[in-house]
């Protein structure tokens, strides 16, 4: 039998999540829903008239995984519908992308889709493009309320609730034997491998991991909280730190991603210990990696930030833009957990190209 790929599981679910999510926010009350889409249909933009629009793309850095399956997405889910798509790399510098901003308002486009390098500075964006009355979908990095509220009609976020992620690494280290408490000492005494501090995926996904456990009556002790920016160089040699300073007493070693967890993985190894039976290790992302390794027993688990429907309602949103549709403020797409179990239905195929 075939297997079929993450990518293609994706795909097929997202599309039907997407259009559900876009029609079910769009809803509720379809008179002010119509009139809204006629004041916009009427500022759409001639592109649109003719068929076509270009989109500029601003990714707050080509160098991070899980947004390199992002945008590889996006380029391949707007170009189908036939815009022209130009992405920029903001190398993780808020002044650079502010310049890509600006070349992209000289050019004229006719969406922007931007993946803030600092969620701070998202208002200073919003100023900036708003008096062109180009709309703007916001990804990955959830921008404050205030911010989309400051450019109404013409600005809204896509993303997932960081949250949900947090809680669901918190289950996958209840869900295993010892129940995250390897020593039997009645204590889960962990280490946090962090993303960008103002990030509020980091913020919640630090947050709610340990909520969960707590909320199950565990009593928790962290021994330290490192800032490893997403990067699995910064995340090796923090935790290859920690287990030289800690040694037996970390029971569980919590990623705020992937990339980070494969990094403390490699760690893990490299000090003889074992996850599953003397350590946990759980990340977000459910890279092709990552997955291989739950399925391996190398990972405890991770929590698919699913890419595909994220690019799915983004690019909806932009294209409801284009036609000058009324767009919700808000699109969300869920986490989920992936888990010893259900792991291989979460690797890319090896045949994935045949089945195209
Ligand atoms: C998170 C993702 C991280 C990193 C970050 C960038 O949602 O889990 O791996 O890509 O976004 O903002």
């Amino acid at each position: 039998m075939k297997m079929i790929s993450r990518r293609d599981f994706l795909k097929a679910s997202a599309v039907v999540g997407a259009t559900a999510a876009l029609t079910a926010c769009g809803g509720g009350d379809s008179s002010s829903a119509a009139s809204t889409a006629t004041s916009a249909a009427s500022t759409a933009s001639s592109a649109a008239a003719s068929g076509s629009a270009n989109i500029g793309i601003c990714i707050y850095q080509f160098a991070d995984n899980f947004m390199t399956l992002y945008r590889a997405d996006l380029e391949e889910y707007l170009t189908a519908l036939g815009y022209s798509v130009t992405i920029m790399d903001g190398k993780n510098d808020q002044n650079t992308q502010t310049e890509q901003i600006n070349t992209f308002l000289q050019q004229g486009v006719d969406v922007l889709i931007i993946n803030p390098v600092q969620t701070t500075s998202a208002q200073t964006i919003v100023d900036t493009i708003s008096p062109s009355g180009i709309p703007i979908v916001f990804i990955n990095r959830e921008p404050d309320k205030s911010v989309l509220d400051s450019y109404p009609e013409k600005c809204c976020y896509v993303g997932a609730d960081a949250r949900q992620s947090g809680t669901y690494q918190g289950e996958l280290i209840l869900a295993t034997d010892t129940e995250g408490d390897i020593n039997g000492d009645g204590v889960i005494t962990y280490i946090m491998c962090k993303g960008d501090p103002e990030n509020i995926d980091a913020q919640y996904r630090t947050e709610y991991s340990i909520k969960a456990l707590e909320d199950a009556g565990k009593t928790v002790n962290c021994l330290y909280e490192y800032l490893d920016n997403w990067d699995q160089t910064l995340a090796q040699q923090d935790v290859a730190n920690a287990l030289a300073q800690y040694g037996d007493q970390i029971e569980v070693v919590f990623c705020n991603n992937d990339a980070m967890a494969l990094g403390a993985l490699q760690s893990i190894e490299q000090a003889g210990r074992t996850v599953g039976t003397d350590i946990y290790l759980v990340g977000v992302d459910a890279l092709a990696e990552a997955v291989q390794a739950v399925v391996d027993g190398r990972m405890t688990g991770t929590v698919l930030n699913d890419d595909v429907g994220q690019a799915t309602a983004a690019t909806e949103a932009t294209k409801m833009y284009v036609e000058g549709q009324a767009v919700e403020q808000y699109y969300w797409v869920d986490y989920v957990k992936v888990t010893p179990e259900n792991a291989a239905d979460y690797l890319p195929a090896d045949d994935e190209e045949e089945e195209e």
